[in-house]
């Protein structure tokens, strides 16, 4: 049982202005800082934390909706943490209470680590999927260059073009994300035949590596000429989640000196599975946000 205090400690929304409070928990719980990511989701998304009396958070999580505005159509939740001090004293099961009540009738998911999962479990969240954590050098001479598809670096206009790809292929509009991304990512390129694009992928810097994602193509091997060249303008190890049910591309960049680090479940609530166009949908632009 939580202590009086504790539990009757208010949920807030949390802003920008929490961003290294929230940095710290993650520290806090074995978790890289990850600042970068945490401004992207404190302004994409809706943060919630706890306050703790002697400084700092007890908790926190995001969650990032997607859709119109006053009824969106999905929202993805992220970064759910309780400080290790506070931790097994209820106070994750509130705030994931807490967060699944203020979005109403909104469909939900989320990627659980093995931590999370029973809380999510009882909460009425359903596994649904699940993605594979990769990470390493990419070896871009290992098994010959990509073949077929050419790629590009994205350019302003094409901006209109993505949202149009990328709503058709994550199954709802995510306008706040995709606009960021050429602020937010080091690269965002595109895939194209006969002019049109077919697909495109963003790599984005986390702490000492790059994070493949969004990654959207029409096929595997568009994906993999699109992680191909996001590799070849980069130093740093690549890290990205790709849906398990593309083995294709798993086993691809597996050859191409890419780890299996962790495997995440894909959750659900009020919805069976995640919508859109799973074949074209390779990685989520980060597991916190879908
Ligand atoms: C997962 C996490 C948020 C849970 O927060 P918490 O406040 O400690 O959890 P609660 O006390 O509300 O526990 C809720 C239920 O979750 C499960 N649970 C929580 N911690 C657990 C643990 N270490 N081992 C097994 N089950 C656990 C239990 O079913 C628990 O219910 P019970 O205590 O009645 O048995 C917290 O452990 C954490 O921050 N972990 C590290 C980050 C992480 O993995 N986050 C999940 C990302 S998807």
């Amino acid at each position: 049982m939580p202590t009086p205090a504790l539990a009757s400690l208010p949920i807030r929304r949390l802003t920008l202005r929490d961003l290294s409070a929230c940095a710290d928990l993650s520290e806090d719980r074995g978790w890289p800082r990850e600042e970068h990511k945490w401004g992207l989701l404190l302004s994409a998304g809706k943060g919630y934390g706890i306050d703790d009396p002697d400084g700092g958070l007890t908790s926190a999580c995001v969650v990032t909706e997607y859709g119109p505005q006053e009824q969106p159509a999905l929202g993805a939740i992220g970064m759910v943490l309780v400080a290790e001090r506070h931790a097994r004293q209820g106070i994750g099961r509130r705030l994931m209470r807490h967060v699944v009540s203020a979005m109403d009738s909104t469909p939900l998911t989320l990627y659980a680590t093995p931590h999370g999962r029973p809380l999510y479990e009882e909460l009425g969240f359903k596994v649904t999927g699940r993605a594979e954590m990769l990470r390493g050098y990419f070896l871009p001479d290992a098994g010959g260059p990509a073949v077929g598809v050419s790629t590009r670096a994205a350019t302003a206009e094409d901006l209109p073009v993505l949202l149009r790809l990328d709503e058709e292929v994550f199954g709802t509009d995510r306008t706040h994300i995709v606009t960021r991304l050429p602020a937010f990512a080091d690269q965002l390129r595109v895939a194209e035949e006969n002019g049109r694009i077919v697909g495109y992928a963003a790599a984005w810097p986390n702490m000492d590596t790059h994070v493949v994602g969004p990654l959207i193509a029409r096929d595997t091997p568009t994906a993999t000429a699109l992680l191909a060249s996001l590799a070849a303008h980069t130093d740093r190890p690549l890290r990205t989640d790709i849906d398990v049910r593309h083995e294709e591309l798993l086993a691809w960049a597996k050859n191409r000196g890419l780890e299996s680090i962790a495997f995440n479940a894909v959750m659900t609530y009020g919805i069976t599975e995640p919508p859109g166009d799973w074949t074209r949908r390779f990685a989520p632009v980060t597991v916190a946000a879908g």
